[in-house]
C-alpha cells in the first residue's frame, strides 16, 4: 500500500518532529524534514532515522517571497500530500499558504483562538488563567487563525512557571499532533470553508475557552 507522503518543516529543537517519528505511523512516510536553520536540533534526529533533510537558510534570500518560492520548490520535489509545520518559526506568505491550501497544518501552544502569537505560556500565567493547552490547525493567511482540528487542555497550577507549564503543554502536543496527521492520512479529515470535519462530523471547538 502506498504510504501517505508528508514533509515536516522545523526551525529548532524538534520535539514534535520526534513525537511524529516515534509514533511510527504505518500509514505515513516522512519524505523530508526541511529547516530554515542549520543548527535545528531536530535535523539530527531525522538523519538518525534515515529521513532526508534539507536546510534552506532564509537569510540567503532578499525577500520573504523569494525564500517562500525556494521553499516551495524544495517541498514540491517530495510531492507531499500534507505539509506539517512543527515549530517552524517563519511567517509564510499568502502565496505560499494558498499554494498548499487545505494541506498544511501547524501546532500552536495555546487553546486557539485565545493566545495567538508568541510567548503563550508567559501570557497565560500573567493572565492568571486556569486552563491552557495546544491546538493543531489548518494554516491560513492570518497568523494562528486557521480552523482547529484538535485541541488538548491542561490545567494551570498556582505554582507553575513558564517551564513547568510549557512541559505540560508539550506533552499534549506530542500526543495530538501524530493523531491529527493520522486522521489526515486516513482521509477522515476534511476542511470545508472554515469548518473542519472528521468522518463528516463537524469538529466543534469552543470560541472562548475560559
Ligand atoms: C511547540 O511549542 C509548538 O507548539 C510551537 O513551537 C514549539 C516547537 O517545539 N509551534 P519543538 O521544536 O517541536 O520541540
Amino acid at each position: 500500500m502506498k504510504k501517505f507522503p508528508i514533509v515536516i518543516l522545523i526551525s529548532g529543537r524538534g520535539s514534535n518532529l520526534k513525537a511524529i517519528i516515534d509514533a511510527k505511523d504505518p500509514l505515513i512516510e516522512i519524505k523530508a524534514v526541511i529547516s530554515n536553520k542549520s543548527q535545528a536540533g531536530g535535523l539530527l534526529y531525522a538523519k538518525q532515522n534515515n529521513i532526508k533533510t534539507e536546510v534552506l537558510n532564509h537569510k540567503n534570500f532578499k525577500t520573504r517571497l523569494e525564500f517562500d518560492q525556494a521553499l516551495q520548490i524544495c517541498i514540491d520535489k517530495y510531492q507531499p500530500e500534507l505539509i506539517v509545520l512543527a515549530g517552524f518559526m517563519r511567517i509564510l506568505s499568502a502565496e505560499f499558504v494558498n499554494h498548499y491550501q487545505k494541506r498544511i497544518i501547524n501546532i500552536h501552544p495555546s487553546l486557539l483562538p485565545t493566545f495567538k502569537g508568541l510567548h503563550t505560556h508567559k501570557r497565560v500565567l500573567e493572565a492568571k488563567i486556569k486552563q491552557h493547552g495546544a491546538s493543531v490547525h489548518f494554516l491560513t493567511e492570518e497568523l494562528d487563525a486557521g480552523p482547529v482540528i484538535i485541541q488538548a487542555q491542561v490545567p494551570v497550577f498556582s505554582d507553575d512557571n513558564e517551564d513547568t507549564l510549557a512541559a505540560r503543554v508539550l506533552n499534549e502536543e506530542h500526543r495530538i499532533y501524530p493523531q491529527a496527521i493520522h486522521w489526515f492520512a486516513e482521509g477522515r479529515l476534511k476542511l470545508r470553508g472554515q469548518q473542519v470535519f472528521l468522518d463528516n462530523q463537524i469538529i466543534e471547538v469552543p470560541n472562548e475557552t475560559f
